[in-house]
């Protein structure tokens, strides 16, 4: 695994364009990701021998009023390498990462049965611009009660 390089942008976007459906993009947690830079230290690629990219992951700083949140996503492993724990080590690797750089907490919009295994839970009070499903919306402390009375809209880093 390494860090996300300038020139693999663009396979990086095919490869979540191969595995999301069409209008990725037009989902309510990109309005937070436009215009504002990704932290580079968190956006991971897995390579093969060949040095192909099998998957990929990347975060986004986001606030929820005058705290600071890191923003999981995307995360997508190639449809011929999924299952074999690749998507785990990625967020795992990355999550240490984050907690090393002293990031406190974690937000994503996600299927709650894959990422409660590393920790994350639904989170109550803390909106995602609609129309995001709140059951989808987990978090993760990095920090202990990091998210303890952090509520409100969840908005773009300025
Ligand atoms: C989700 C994804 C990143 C996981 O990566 P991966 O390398 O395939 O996952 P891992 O090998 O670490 O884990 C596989 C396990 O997760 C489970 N899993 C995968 N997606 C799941 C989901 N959406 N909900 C519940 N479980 C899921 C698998 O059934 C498998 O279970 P098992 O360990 O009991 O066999 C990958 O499948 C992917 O790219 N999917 C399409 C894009 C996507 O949905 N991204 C996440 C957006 S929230």
């Amino acid at each position: 695994m390494s860090q996300e390089r300038p020139d693999d942008r663009w396979e990086v976007e095919a490869l979540y364009d191969l595995c999301f459906a069409p209008g990725r993009e037009l989902l309510s947690s990109y309005r937070l990701r436009d215009g504002v830079p990704p932290v580079s230290e968190l956006c991971r690629v897995a390579k093969d021998e060949g040095g192909i990219i099998g998957g990929a992951i990347r975060y986004w700083p986001v606030r929820i009023g005058a705290v600071q949140s890191l923003l999981l996503g995307p995360v997508a492993v190639h449809p011929t390498a999924q299952g074999e724990g690749l998507g785990a080590a990625l967020i795992r690797d990355t999550l240490e990462r984050a907690r090393a750089l002293e990031w406190g907490r974690v937000l994503l919009v996600g299927d709650e049965p894959y990422y409660r295994r590393f920790g994350f839970s639904k989170i109550e009070g803390v909106e995602m611009p609609p129309p995001t499903n709140p059951e989808r919306v987990l978090a993760l402390e990095l920090r202990p009660g990091a998210w303890q009375g952090v509520v409100g809209e969840v908005t773009r880093k300025t």
